[in-house]
């Protein structure tokens, strides 16, 4: 770990673990962790969704929920930053403490339950991003939610979707965070499809140059029945052949506890994340693999704090990965040291470009 990096992970244990992310929020957007733009090695540019991504290491959503610090993340090496979970209206999400570190597990349990600012603001922040004119070579997705309160869940993700369409490169429909009473039941092929064919239509009718990719971010706790009818939903074509799914986000946090875990915060509510979960949601990751047929991309998320993990994620079936614990226990520069040691890994196994190493496992 570099020194900086080493400084400020000791600085922030200090703080309650909210207010540590905050101050670490803002020393990203003022640049304080980013290095001289520097060239990925070429092993690592991959296309995916259309898009040129310099590296598949992105940071998950959650990270910078109302895209407070886009061009800073962007900053840290990633190819890709997710803002949100973003609802319709602002909402203040659950009482305080409602995240707590589980050091000795290198995880988190989080019950924030969409604190967020509301896509209006993170509309506006997005396009001021934009029209500065510092767009770097990453790109941007949002990951959409509905409010707790809300009856329509459908209306909600439309509503997100119409207004960050013309911003961003990805939208990701999130039906899988813990903490939202019932999100997760819309999982559900009826309503997955009754969702997806709204949030479809927003985003034609906001009649954007550039069609954002479409995504649905699903849960690790998944009985096989549910993995197979997911994979059903999202690989159907319209009669045109087009698919309105572009892939899946595979997987949010867990509410398992597994029995390894030792941290006294461990039976706190909410949902687990980190080390933990990698085991998880890498089985989980290849099973839709399998399901879809690698017919159809997706991003691993779930304990990655290594270029191996990395690596793992991505023989498993994953032609992106995503991150956010690690970054908590190792510091921004992790990203930098993710990438050098993915890049070995790819070279010592004789493969010249990220996207041959994708579902090598699967034979
Ligand atoms: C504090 C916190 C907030 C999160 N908020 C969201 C969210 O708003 N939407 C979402 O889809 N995932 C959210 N996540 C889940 C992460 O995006 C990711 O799927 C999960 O943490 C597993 O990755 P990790 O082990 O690298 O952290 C959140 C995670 C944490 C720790």
């Amino acid at each position: 770990m570099a020194l900086t990096d080493c400084l400020a992970v000791q600085i922030a244990r200090l703080f309650e673990p909210e207010t540590a992310h905050r101050l670490a929020l803002g020393a990203i957007e003022r640049g304080f962790f980013g290095a001289p733009p520097q060239s990925d090695d070429p092993a690592l540019a991959t296309r995916v969704f259309g898009l040129e991504f310099a590296n598949p290491i992105g940071i998950a959503a959650g990270f910078d929920k109302n895209a407070e610090a886009v061009d800073g993340s962007l900053g840290l090496g990633g190819g890709f930053v997710e803002v949100g979970g973003v609802t319709p209206m602002p909402q203040a999400g659950n009482p305080r403490p409602r995240l707590f570190r589980l050091r000795a597990d290198q995880a988190v349990i989080n019950r924030m339950g969409f604190n967020n600012a509301g896509v209006a603001m993170v509309r506006e922040r997005l396009r001021r991003f934009r029209g500065d004119g510092r767009w770097r070579t990453g790109i941007v997705a949002a990951n959409l939610a509905k409010n707790r309160d809300s009856r329509d869940a459908a209306a909600d993700y439309a509503e997100g979707a119409a207004a960050l369409a013309p911003l961003v490169d990805l939208l990701v429909v999130n039906v899988s965070s813990p903490n939202t009473p019932g999100l997760r039941d819309l999982q559900g092929p009826d309503a997955l499809i009754a969702i997806l064919a709204r949030v479809d239509a927003a985003i034609t009718q906001s009649n954007t140059s550039q069609r954002p990719a479409l995504l649905v971010k699903v849960a690790p706790d998944l009985t096989p029945a549910d993995i197979a009818d997911i994979a059903q939903v999202v690989m159907t074509t319209e009669s045109t052949g087009r698919r309105i799914v572009a892939g899946l986000v595979i997987a949010n946090t867990t509410l398992e506890r597994p029995t390894s875990l030792t941290s006294p915060e461990r039976n706190e509510a909410g949902g687990l994340s980190g080390r933990p979960l990698f085991e998880l949601s890498t089985r989980v990751l290849g099973d839709f693999y399998r399901a879809t047929g690698g017919r159809l991309p997706l991003v691993g998320v779930g304990g990655v704090a290594s270029g191996a993990d990395a690596y793992t994620k991505i023989r498993a079936g994953a032609s992106l990965v995503q991150l956010y614990t690690a970054l908590v226990y190792q510091g921004p520069g992790l990203l930098r040291t993710i990438k050098r040691e993915l890049a070995a890994l790819l070279r010592r196994d004789g493969f010249e470009a990220v996207s041959n190493a994708v579902g090598a496992n699967h034979g």
